[in-house]
């Protein structure tokens, strides 16, 4: 008798659509308008790029040269200091080790930290990028609430009550995406004396460091003191724009031996891929130096748009905006009148505006809409205009 294949149980996902991705699809099909709220791709948003320079930046005789190196290029990690370096951090580039992804370097990071099985606390709500990612490397996550109360925060106590023997890291967004708050020192002290409590890592995603709002600033968990072994991850995607180039870092600081071990253990598993490719390393430093015209224009449509949503938000009660200090989206909090993500499918359908629903980052219960701000202004102002008459007309009818 033959043996049935079988794949591995951890790739069994439900690969089926949603709901809401029907409707998108149907919206598209029908050829009505969709005001797409939920922009993440900044090179589709119209953002002005320096074309000539960034592709002449990728004609550099040096990349002809295969000088595998499992850090990445020496050019290109020293590129990536001065970054830091801009930010009050010394980084060491020999603490760095350069990926084609965040994705690919909290992988790297699974692996160096856990067996299959094993445990790392994440943040929630938050990007949802981790699920995958761990479950591919047999890697548990556990969420740990962040909860709102003219801001979000942690509660380093429920934190605490979450840690088994099988823990090994706590992996936080910093700001978070998509509630756009920085860890402040006072929960940044907590986390590492939890962390040096039950020894454990750090790893702290700031994708979004360079892109806080007017009147608030995150320090970069690069600048020491570093009592626990502290990773920090971020990449081009976010920095300078560019996330089809493909170029991202781990920056690993601690105390010895821990981080000794750490950086060896890292070669390895850096050195078993080699993925960068010599072209985008021998670019970095010109991109990670033209980044600031890119930030500028994206901060400036942020923060209009932000105004805007405010503006809005005046001409109805239902609907509130959380705070935000950082990033590219904005939290609404609105009358949970649909479950899951029954409101985001009836905004496509019916008012022809795409949204995030809360679910998805995983907010608590119903009624949150994530917007995203990169989303140009005018798209933006009628998206928006869009929800507030849903929800207008939703009153109007209760008021009767
Ligand atoms: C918080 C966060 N981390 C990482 C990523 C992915 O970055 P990369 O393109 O470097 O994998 C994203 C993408 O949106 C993100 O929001």
């Amino acid at each position: 008798m033959q043996r049935r294949l079988t794949f591995s149980a951890r790739t069994a996902w439900d690969t089926s659509e949603t709901e809401l991705a029907r409707a998108i699809a149907a919206r598209q099909k029908s050829g009505l308008p969709l005001l797409d709220l939920t922009a993440s791709n900044p090179t589709r948003c119209g953002f002005i790029y320096d074309e000539a320079a960034i592709i002449s930046a990728l004609a550099q005789r040096e990349s002809l040269l295969y000088d595998p190196n499992p850090r990445g290029l020496l050019v290109a990690r020293e590129a990536v200091a001065e970054y830091y370096a801009g930010h009050h951090a010394t980084v060491d580039p020999a603490q760095l080790f350069l990926t084609t992804s965040t994705s690919e370097a909290y992988s790297y990071l699974f692996r160096l930290m856990c067996d299959p099985g094993d445990e790392v606390l994440i943040a929630q709500p938050s990007y949802p990028l981790l699920d995958f990612l761990a479950q591919i490397e047999s890697v548990r996550l556990l969420p740990y609430p962040l909860f709102y109360d003219h801001g979000w925060h942690m509660d380093a106590e429920s934190l605490r009550r979450l840690i088994t023997t099988k823990t090994r890291a706590f992996a936080l967004v910093h700001p978070n995406n998509p509630t756009g708050h920085f860890t402040t020192d006072t929960e940044r002290e907590e986390l590492e004396s939890l962390c040096a409590e039950y020894g454990l890592a750090l790893i702290v995603d700031e994708v979004f460091l360079d892109y806080s709002l007017e009147g608030h600033a995150g320090r970069s968990f690069a600048c020491g003191p570093h009592p626990v072994l502290t990773f920090v991850l971020s990449g081009l995607s976010k920095i300078a724009a560019l996330p089809q180039m493909k170029a991202a870092w781990i920056a690993a600081s601690g105390p010895e031996p821990h981080l000794h071990h750490a950086l060896d253990r890292l070669e390895v598993v850096a050195d078993t891929f080699l993925s960068m490719n010599a072209p985008i390393q021998c670019a970095l430093s010109a991109w990670l130096h033209s980044r600031a015209g890119l930030q500028t224009q994206i901060s400036t449509r942020v923060e209009k748009n932000l105004r805007t949503l405010d503006i809005l938000l005046t001409t109805q009660t239902m609907i509130s905006r959380l705070e935000v200090e950082a990033g590219w989206y904005a939290v609404l909090r609105v009358p949970a009148i649909e479950p899951g993500e029954g409101l985001a499918v009836r905004l496509v359908r019916d008012h022809g505006v795409s949204v995030s629903p809360g679910y998805f980052f995983g907010f608590p219960g119903d009624g949150w809409l994530i917007v995203s701000l990169l989303t140009s202004s005018e798209h933006f102002a009628r998206g928006i205009s869009a929800i507030c008459s849903l929800f207008n007309a939703i009153e109007e009818e209760t008021e009767r």
